[in-house]
């Protein structure tokens, strides 16, 4: 696979800007904002490397909007593609999902506005929505936190930190290669192997003793699932994607998949070092040193850390949502892999670098990271890296219809209560974990995984669906419009793991029956 240089993206750092810190930018109601995308020469490690950036940073700027505001985004694409910009998680307009199905692409050089609607408080976060395996791997996101109008919505805490969880693969000290003309790493997606955390590889927090510090965990990865902890301060869990969780706890560590947000708050007690640490079956990696140091910080938030709240809205939507534990879904989902013959598909790819023999290629038995049924780590490398699209195909599939991906075209009405069930099928080619993203028609609440009842509820636009898991889902379709959903592995999805689905208004004409 010897790729022409028509098929590269540009790699050389000659004449870029250094990237800049991420800023925080507080966005009233009306305002306006200005977001660039454009090449950047940015620090990793030992290595210098050119990226992508919104407005010179990675991440991008953190837009911190108060909640049931609108402000308006004007996008400028000075990238290396035609872009979309996609605000994961926000409940706004169809024609503002930014993607390729409600909007046309903005060409490099051209300007595309966007009204970005705010209706939930939460961290949610914005990213390309054509060649994400591409813009997202670059560097291409940031976060939109919406403040709450109520004050007491969250816990007393200090102070808010946002972090995004990424990782980044370089080779010979550049971004390994990509193609213009798709993906690689189809099977699994691309495992960087330099873990960024708010865009650096030795970040340094500073915190008080008896300080809380609430942490906004996005996780901005391609394909790593990450598992957080921060031994020797107390964790307490306190909202999902869309705001808060239904019950407050204490907890040790957080699995945060790719596009999930989770928010913790951190109780530092005495002066220490402290490691934040993804844990794997196999390794602990260190994700940033906290440095608690200083003056004590005052004790409120301290004081009000070991109150464990019960939201009374979630409490609420556990009793609504009874009635749906036992109710047959509406739709079923199946997720598979189609592989080519493994004996037909690789040999192209195999004079080049020689050694594609003992990889772990019997894709029926290779280590699937444990059996918590997470790929923690790409334990097929060089396999991996020659699936494209043209001999690996990832497969949603309607059971009821046989319909997958593309084909499938379900019809909701805004008011709809859908009860979805993803399976995660065990007979595919290749059974691994997928996070299933569903776009702004509305938010959904996990009823149970393999029949057991959700524990604690959060509104939700991504659930992490493990390997041969059963996970059943109930959609509050709230939002009129053409909308998508997919898994959210930037390779799965570009390799056609996606389905679309239209909601009618509710004081429309009946929809007709799905197919
Ligand atoms: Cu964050 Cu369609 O995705
Ligand atoms: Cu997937």
């Amino acid at each position: 696979m010897v790729t022409p240089p028509s098929d590269r993206f540009p790699t050389s750092v000659a004449g870029l800007p250094a990237a800049r810190p991420t800023e925080i930018v507080d966005l009233a109601d009306g305002d306006e904002y200005e977001l660039r995308i454009a090449p950047v020469a940015k620090r990793i490690g030992d290595a210098t490397v050119r990226m992508l950036a919104y407005n010179g940073s990675i991440p991008g700027p953190t837009l911190r909007v108060p909640e049931g505001a609108t402000v308006t985004v004007h996008v400028e694409n000075e990238g290396d593609l035609p872009a979309t910009v996609h605000w994961h998680g926000l409940r706004l307009d169809n024609r503002y999902d930014g993607t390729p199905d409600t909007q046309r692409p903005v060409q490099v050089g051209e300007r595309y506005t966007a009204q970005v609607r705010t209706p939930d408080p939460g961290a949610y976060w914005y990213h390309p929505h054509i060649r994400e395996d591409y813009g997202q791997e670059l560097g291409l996101y940031g976060n939109v936190l919406v403040v709450p109008a109520d004050p007491d919505y969250w816990p007393p805490a200090h102070r808010e930190v946002l972090l995004t969880l990424d990782d980044v693969l370089l080779e010979d000290g550049r971004i390994a290669p990509f193609h213009r003309s798709g993906p690689t790493h189809s099977a699994m997606g691309r495992y960087g192997d330099v873990l960024l955390v708010a865009g650096e590889t030795d970040l340094t927090l500073d915190a008080r003793p008896g300080e809380v510090v609430r942490l906004h965990l996005t996780n901005t990865a391609n394909t790593r699932v990450f598992d957080v902890a921060l031994p020797g301060a107390e964790l307490k869990l306190v909202g999902g994607d869309s705001g808060r969780v239904e019950q407050e706890r204490l907890v040790d560590h957080v699995i945060v998949a790719p596009s999930e947000r989770v928010v913790v708050d951190a109780r530092f007690g005495a002066s220490a070092e402290l490691a934040l640490e993804h844990r794997t079956p196999d390794r602990v990696h260190r994700l940033a040193t906290v440095r608690v140091a200083g003056e004590p910080a005052a004790p409120g938030p301290a004081d009000a850390f070991l109150e464990m709240r019960i939201n009374a809205e979630l409490a609420a939507e556990r009793r609504r949502i009874e009635p749906h534990l036992i109710t047959a879904p509406d739709k079923v989902l199946g997720f598979r892999a189609e592989m080519d013959d493994p004996g037909g598909h690789d040999h192209s790819g195999q004079g080049e670098h020689g050694h594609d023999h003992g990889g772990g290629h019997d894709h029926g038995g290779h280590g699937m990271g444990g059996d918590d049924g997470i790929e923690w780590d790409d334990h097929m490398a060089e396999a991996n890296r020659q699936t494209t699209p043209a001999n690996f195909r990832w497969l949603l599939v309607d059971q009821a219809t046989g319909a997958a991906n593309e084909a499938i075209d379900w019809q909701f009405r805004e008011g709809d209560q859908v009860k979805i069930r993803l399976v995660n099928e065990l007979a595919g080619d290749h059974p691994m974990h997928h996070p299933f993203h569903v776009h702004g028609a509305g938010r959904f609440l996990v009823l149970s995984r393999d029949g057991v009842v959700e524990p604690n509820l959060a509104w939700k636009d991504t659930v992490l669906v493990r390997t041969g898991e059963t996970v059943d889902i109930l959609l509050d379709v709230s939002n009129p419009g053409r909308w998508m959903a997919h898994c959210h592995i930037a390779e799965h999805h570009e390799t056609g793991m996606m389905l679309g689905f239209t909601v009618v208004p509710a004081r429309a004409p009946a929809p007709a029956p799905a197919e």
